[in-house]
């Protein structure tokens, strides 16, 4: 069985800055003939706030032919705690009108893959609570299958104990996921967002960065951290109870940096920034 995770396509169709990094990344797809795509969010430019982008970014993604499941990103349903796009009950159901729920698994071999909805963390909309107690029972009943996440937003960038930030997952949430993953020893903590490549093993758990097929972020926009910029995907080979990653380069992307159209794709407002990622 085989896999593919893409992450941060930024798609829209009133804003293609990025469109031409579609097609090679679709055939791409085709080419690597896969039983299951995962798109780890910021599916859309602003699908938040542009219900066509969502609407858009779905047409796009079942056009492969391959069956997907899919997370969503700050950009495509709003993010917790967001003055002016903030996770709300009526984006999340728009969400989930084009692109199913924001939260699943799938038990592929031995592995069970789980997707979570990373822009609730911390949001304190009630939904979150729902989430964490599905978590726990999906987590429970895993069977002594591996299990591996993927979500939009990784835990950390540096270290499990790092502040709030606008890159990785809010502390408190953090720690009691953190907990999760060493009481199940999960395998696997898959994500996007940063739109840069990078794995590491922290206590046993491989965390993987997807890079974005859309765009990567300049060092301006973005502070100094781990990982490469350049644009891909991961392939992930499923032997029995293994998953193996692989962040492999995708022929025919084109190298956009989003520093160079920041004002027309995202224009800056005071509630705004940072924009990016
Ligand atoms: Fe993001
Ligand atoms: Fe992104």
């Amino acid at each position: 069985m085989r896999i593919i995770q893409i992450s941060d396509t930024h798609l829209s169709r009133g804003k293609p800055h990025f469109a031409d990094n579609w097609p090679p990344l679709a055939a791409w797809i085709a080419a690597q003939n896969p039983d299951l795509v995962i798109h780890t969010g910021d599916v859309t430019v602003d699908g938040a706030d542009v219900e066509d982008d969502l609407r858009y970014a779905a047409e796009l993604m079942r056009s492969l032919g391959v069956r997907f499941r899919a997370v969503p990103g700050n950009h495509d349903v709003g993010d917790a705690g967001h003055p002016r796009q903030p996770v709300t009950d009526e984006r999340l159901a728009r969400w989930r009108t084009y692109f199913g729920p924001d939260r699943w698994i799938e038990d592929i071999e031995g592995v069970r893959l789980i997707g979570l909805d990373a822009m609730l963390l911390g949001s304190e909309n009630r939904e979150e609570a729902t989430q964490a107690a599905w978590l726990d029972a999906v987590m429970e009943g895993a069977g002594g299958r591996e299990i591996a996440w993927f979500l939009h937003r990784p835990l950390f960038l540096d270290s499990p104990d790092e502040p709030d930030g606008y890159w990785s997952v809010k502390p408190e949430p953090r720690a009691r996921l953190s907990e999760l993953v060493r009481q199940h020893s999960v395998a696997l903590v898959a994500s996007g967002h940063l739109h840069k490549a990078y794995q590491t093993v922290c206590d046993g758990t491989r965390y993987l960065w997807c890079p974005a097929s859309s765009f990567l972020v300049g060092p301006e926009t973005q502070p100094a951290m781990a990982g490469e910029r350049w644009l891909g995907a991961v392939r992930y080979e499923v032997n029995g109870a293994a998953l193996e990653p692989s962040i492999v380069d995708v022929p025919g992307l084109e190298t956009y940096w989003l520093d160079d159209v920041i004002d027309e794709v995202y224009p800056p407002s005071p509630a705004n920034s940072p924009a990016p990622g």
